[in-house]
């Protein structure tokens, strides 16, 4: 029922190297670069917001699908980093995008990094009876994130991606989970308190990670009824190269597999997968006919992924 037709993406120009964060708290790059693999942290600027940098991902993905903004019928928007509880995220996206139809569905989606391959699902369904679906990931992390705190502040970075999605007779293969945290390792404190920030347990949710990573890919082969060599590329959520490692040894994958760029945008959450899928594109990487996974983890705990056959180029 779904077919990718573009893909938009954007992270602010403030940059946050590695050596700046050493002058905040007491790590260094080599450190971070060994266990994390990244190297630098794209992060908004005073005054900008979450829905400035989605309106840009947004923007790009529309003006490449080839159809007029009015054609959207439907607005999802993956974040945890809102910019207000109401109106949702993809009420204000409508807005900012000048989209005046009125019969169109908007709402937004809290799955945490799991976020866009959730929307991506909820948009599958959704494409029975809408035509056209514009899907926005879009984080803002560095909002909530203990700058003091050198297990988290390390990690994450902020960025936003946005597809347009159409209706077709592709019938891609999902599969979403959701545990129970029992050792709260992944999460913020109350949002009535004075400041809201994110608290991680990195270990358990390294285990975690490793652990969804292994099982969404095992599930998707195995439903497929296919093996690895039939899937061209694995665009994963970026959590810390590590992970993909571990992952790779343990289902015996080749990590070549996996496209990388965390290391020039740390984790940003919902907006990581689709900064993978708009810079392959960018890079020409994917082609009609190719299959693609894509697959993520986070705070829920939730893990989600599919197997996504390319149908025709993504603009
Ligand atoms: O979207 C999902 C969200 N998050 C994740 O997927 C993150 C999953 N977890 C991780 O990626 C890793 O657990 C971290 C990167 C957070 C931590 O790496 P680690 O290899 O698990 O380090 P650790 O916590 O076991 O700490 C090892 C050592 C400790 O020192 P001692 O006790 O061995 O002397 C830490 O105090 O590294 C120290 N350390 C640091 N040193 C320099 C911890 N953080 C830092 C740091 N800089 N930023």
């Amino acid at each position: 029922m779904s077919r990718i037709l573009s893909v938009g993406s954007y992270a602010p120009t403030k940059v946050l190297t590695n050596d700046d964060l050493s002058k905040l708290v007491d790590t260094n790059d080599e450190w971070i670069v060994q266990r994390t693999g990244i190297s630098n942290r794209h992060i908004v600027s005073d005054g900008e917001t979450n829905l400035d940098i989605a309106t840009k991902a947004a923007q790009i993905a529309l003006a490449k699908s080839g159809l007029d903004k009015e054609e959207i019928d439907c607005i999802l928007y993956a974040t945890i980093t809102p910019d207000t509880f109401t109106p949702s995220m993809a009420c204000q996206l409508k807005r900012r995008l000048n989209i005046d139809r009125k019969n169109l569905l908007a709402f937004d989606i809290n799955a945490a990094c799991s976020g866009f391959v959730v929307a991506l699902e909820t948009a599958h369904h959704l494409l029975r009876s809408y035509s056209n679906i514009l899907v926005v990931a879009s984080d803002t992390m560095s909002r909530i994130i203990d700058w003091s705190d050198r297990g988290t502040c390390i990690l994450f970075g902020d960025g936003a991606g946005a597809v347009v999605l159409t209706q077709s007779n592709f019938n891609p293969i999902f599969h979403s989970f959701t545990e129970h945290d029992i050792t709260d390792s992944l999460k913020t404190n109350s949002i009535y308190d004075e400041h809201t920030y994110l608290s991680m347990k990195g270990t358990d949710v390294f285990k975690f990670a490793v652990n969804a990573l292994t099982t969404c890919i095992r599930k998707e082969l195995e439903e497929a009824n296919t093996s690895i060599d039939n899937v061209d590329y694995i665009l994963a959520h970026q959590a810390n190269v590590r992970i993909i490692s571990l992952a790779c040894k343990q289902l015996g994958i080749n990590e070549d597999k996996f496209y990388k760029n965390i290391q020039e945008y740390g984790n940003t959450s919902s907006a990581s997968v689709p900064l993978v899928l708009a810079e392959m594109v960018e890079k020409k990487m994917l082609k009609k006919g190719q299959t693609v996974l894509f697959v993520a983890f986070g705070s829920g705990l939730t893990y989600s992924s599919c197997l996504w056959k390319l149908e025709g180029d993504i603009e």
